[in-house]
């Protein structure tokens, strides 16, 4: 229907409570979203960022592919966590090329892992803002085990995996691609299930990163276990979809109490920021993620920065294919798409 050229990927956002499906083609004139789908996964099949159950989240994949008729193989999937170290380091001025063979070198002094247990990867941000001699670089290293670990689950789901991202890059090329000649400092923010990712992007360049182990599945589990209910019921309780069954108040005090956590968190990482790149701040926090849509979070994050908060567009630089795909559906998940974007924008031939 659309000519294409054929070197895109699939962009698959494994998470811990849903996995996001997006494929992107890109024509002469236009980027145009052809297929997106969320399938739920049960509780405990992915924690802590760890596969416990490859193959109820292989079938998750497969059953999600089927209904959204996806033919393709080639995906493009991220990593996130504890196994990930993301540095920013300043080394002496050199080619690509010098940097790959250097890198080793570089890795040992900064990436507390042994280094035959990791992958490790680098990005030449730019130069040094005052040694014209030296440069800039994002130096990640990610534990061979878990990338491992998905890409076995990606060949039992018959997928090929061609990028293996970090989930904050993921947010960064959605940014990218929807946030045109943004300038001064901008805050990221995906908050999911069980982990926030934070990448505060300056002028278009990732400067700062961080993630934390909270998300909304806190809230579900502490309406669970406070009023003795199921992880459903307490689900469609938090999301104002069962009436009655669980007090109000009760409610309430629960997501006050873990929305206020996330703002600490978010305040904690920007306040890091600030005074390490003195005379800096922050011009506006995007939020992504499905907990982003906790009731009450925008406005106290709002209160608590007095910065700039909004809600991400992923899908706003793409043409929509609407006979594949439910425009009310698009916009009420929208922030839970954005990682999922950032991979759908991954060509083949991508690092
Ligand atoms: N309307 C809503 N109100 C409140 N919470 C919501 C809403 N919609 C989704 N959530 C919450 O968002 C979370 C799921 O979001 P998302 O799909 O971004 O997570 P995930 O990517 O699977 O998790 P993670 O990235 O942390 O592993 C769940 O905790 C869910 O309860
Ligand atoms: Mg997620």
């Amino acid at each position: 229907m659309f000519s294409a050229k054929k070197d895109h990927l699939i962009g698959l956002d494994i998470g811990s409570r849903t996995i996001k499906l997006a494929e992107i083609l890109q024509t002469k004139k236009d980027r145009i979203l052809k297929k997106f789908g969320i399938a739920d996964l049960p509780q405990g099949a992915i924690v802590d960022g760890r596969i416990k159950e490859p193959g109820v989240v292989a079938d998750t994949i497969k059953g999600l592919m089927n209904d959204l008729k996806v033919k393709e193989q080639k995906v493009a999937i991220s990593i996130a966590g504890y196994s990930i170290i993301i540095k920013r380091i300043t080394v002496d001025k050199m080619t690509d090329d010098e940097m790959q063979e250097g890198i080793q070198y570089e890795a040992e002094q900064y990436i507390p892992f042994e280094l035959q247990d990791v992958n490790i990867d680098f990005h030449i941000i730019g130069n040094h803002e005052s040694n014209p001699n030296q440069m800039n670089v994002m130096l990640v290293a990610a534990k061979k085990e878990i990338v491992d670990e998905y890409v076995d689950l990606l060949e039992m789901a018959n997928l090929k995996p061609c990028v293996i991202d970090i989930d904050v890059f993921a947010l960064e090329r959605m940014f990218e691609d929807n946030y045109l000649n943004e300038e001064g400092n901008i805050a990221l923010i995906d908050i999911g299930a069980n982990k926030m990712n934070m990448n505060i992007v300056k002028d278009n360049i990732s400067v700062f990163t961080r993630d934390v182990s909270v998300g909304g599945d806190q809230i579900t589990r502490e309406i669970a276990s406070r009023f003795d209910c199921s992880f459903e019921e307490a689900e469609a309780a938090k999301i104002g979809e069962a009436k009655n069954k669980v007090p109000e108040e009760g409610i309430q005090e629960i997501i006050s109490s873990f929305t206020s956590i996330w703002c600490d968190e978010i305040r904690r990482g920007i306040d890091f920021y600030c005074s390490t790149y003195r005379d800096e701040d922050i011009r506006q926090i995007i939020l992504s993620g499905g907990a982003t849509q906790t009731p009450g979070f925008f406005d106290l994050l709002s209160a608590e920065t007095s910065v700039d908060v909004q809600m991400c567009k992923p899908f706003e630089s793409l043409q929509i294919d609407e006979k594949q795909n439910d425009l009310d559906y698009l916009h009420k998940i929208a922030p839970q798409a954005a990682i999922c974007m950032g991979l759908a924008s991954r060509r083949v031939y991508d690092k």
